[in-house]
């Protein structure tokens, strides 16, 4: 599958980031199970712990449209380097993904590298532990 409007989703939502403390932007976008690109920012707060990553954003936005499944993420900050979602994103992310989801890690430039979710977050604790 080509990911190139989930790449392009992640990018526009990096655009908005509301990050007036950290100034780093980060913009997520997940293709759900009912055929949607969900994008999300970072939302940032001035308690900083209220702070919301790109990703979350981007899965309470699916997740409350009613979707349930992850089939892919592209995610993209304003680092050199490729930006990969953090541990709790990761761990919000395993609540809807499978192990060999893939996760599209992009640098500033936007190149993307993939990476799959077992990679980011090995020996994961799962919906699938509680069965
Ligand atoms: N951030 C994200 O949006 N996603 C991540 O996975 C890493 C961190 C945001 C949170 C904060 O607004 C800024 O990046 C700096 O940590």
């Amino acid at each position: 599958m080509d990911f190139d409007m989930l790449r392009k989703a992640a990018i526009a939502a990096r655009n908005i980031a509301y990050a007036p403390y950290s100034h780093f932007r980060v913009g997520a976008a997940l293709l759900a199970d009912d055929g949607r690109i969900y994008s999300g920012c970072n939302i940032e707060n001035a308690s900083y712990g209220a702070t919301l990553c790109a990703e979350r954003t981007a899965i309470a936005k699916a997740v409350s449209e009613g979707a349930r499944r992850i089939l892919a993420v592209a995610v993209i900050g304003d680092s050199e380097g490729e930006t990969a979602p953090c541990g709790i994103c990761r761990q919000v992310i395993a609540e809807f993904a499978e192990l060999d989801t893939p996760i599209l890690c992009g640098d500033r430039e936007g190149d993307f590298t993939t990476h799959t979710l077992g990679e980011l977050l090995p020996f994961a604790f799962t919906p699938a532990d509680l069965a």
